[in-house]
């Protein structure tokens, strides 16, 4: 029996109209567009409303991929959703999903990896396709992190934006699909980007509250450094794995959290700026979001086309790390 691949078949995305540039934080903390720009690549990024959870943007993002993609919602039959902004701890944001778009024969669960999160939902959703047990998976990508981020904090407050976005993931019909990926953590990095607060070690308490501990905390250079290795050399490692060029490659997707750390990973793998997909400049980033809002917004332009080689590559807390290497199946 031949190997079943798993394509993507589908995708579909959500931003908040609200727009948050650098020159609105210039008045919340002292910064400058200029620095911004020139340290992250960052304009302005999007906010959800407050009392708005980051499932009001996964559910339009899937309903989106449901309208525009002609596919019914009781035909999904797993629904993996990636994020560190939940709605609650519980029940899982993937089950206020399933109920909200009508996924009645879906099962489904939340997972974490920050900023790789999409990645290994990705990957994850795979290996259900690919053993046969299922023909449609939903794997979502959304994060809330206006929810998290100390906004009189500037080393973070500038980083972050609020985003979703989801493909569909089927059996491929032909050569194309969802063909390599290899995944990496290091707990070693978990101390240089975290929230300690809200969990089972430090439950919400006024003084958790007092300390900032349900904010995002970052050591920038540390994580800049894991960041571009780690992107850079993930990359370049499934490239020689499967015998790719950088004239193979129609597109690198990294995740979005520094344009210099986008740039390194890019020269790493000799390919030049215009094949690379960014959306850092106008979203910031947005966490599990980053990468399939890019899939998103270029297939939607008609950027890529079926048969292209895309290479998703990604760094985030834990640490975690990863690439997938995609051809194109839309
Ligand atoms: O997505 C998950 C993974 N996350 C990442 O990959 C993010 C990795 N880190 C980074 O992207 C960068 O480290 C940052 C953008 C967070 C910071 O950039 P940096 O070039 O590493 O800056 P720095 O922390 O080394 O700070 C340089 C200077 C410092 O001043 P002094 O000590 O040299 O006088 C900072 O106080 O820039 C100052 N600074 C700022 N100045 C203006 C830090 N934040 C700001 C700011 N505006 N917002």
């Amino acid at each position: 029996m031949s190997k079943i691949r798993a394509a993507i078949t589908a995708v579909g995305g959500f931003v908040p109209e609200r727009v948050l540039s650098n020159k609105d934080i210039e008045k919340m903390v002292e910064t400058s567009d200029a620095w911004i720009k020139s340290r992250t690549g960052i304009s302005e990024r999007r906010l959800l409303e407050p009392g708005q959870p980051t499932s009001f943007m996964a559910i339009r993002a899937a309903q989106d991929m449901l309208k525009n993609h002609n596919v019914s919602p009781e035909d999904i039959e797993l629904i993996i959703f990636s994020t560190v902004t939940p709605d609650m701890l519980f029940p899982s944001t993937a089950c206020i999903v399933q109920d909200a778009i009508g996924a009645t024969n879906a099962w489904g669960y939340d997972l974490i990896a920050a900023c790789s999160g999409f990645v290994f939902a990705l990957t994850t959703g795979v290996q259900f396709i690919e053993s046969g047990k299922h023909k449609k998976v939903l794997v979502i990508g959304a994060d809330k992190m206006s929810s998290i981020t100390d906004y009189s904090d500037r080393n973070n407050c500038i980083l972050f934006g609020d985003g979703a976005a989801c493909v569909l993931l089927e059996p491929s019909q032909d050569e194309n699909g969802v063909m390599d990926s290899i995944l990496h953590i290091d707990g070693k990095g978990g101390k240089y980007l975290y929230m300690l607060g809200g969990g089972s070690l430090n439950p919400p308490t006024h003084e958790t509250v007092d300390k900032k501990m349900h904010y995002i905390f970052q050591d920038g250079q540390p994580v800049f450094k894991a960041a571009t290795k780690g992107m850079a050399d993930v990359s370049a490692e499934i490239m020689e794995k499967n015998g790719l060029t950088a004239d193979d490659i129609k597109y690198l997707v990294p995740h979005q959290a520094n344009m210099r750390i986008i740039t390194a990973t890019a020269s790493r793998m000799g390919v030049g700026m215009e094949k690379v997909m960014v959306n850092i400049h106008k979203y910031g980033n947005t966490t599990t979001a980053t990468i399939p809002l890019c899939l998103y917004e270029y297939c939607k332009e008609g950027k890529i086309q079926k048969g292209d080689n895309l290479i998703i590559s990604s760094f985030g807390a834990g640490y975690t790390w990863g690439a997938i290497w995609v051809k194109w199946s839309i």
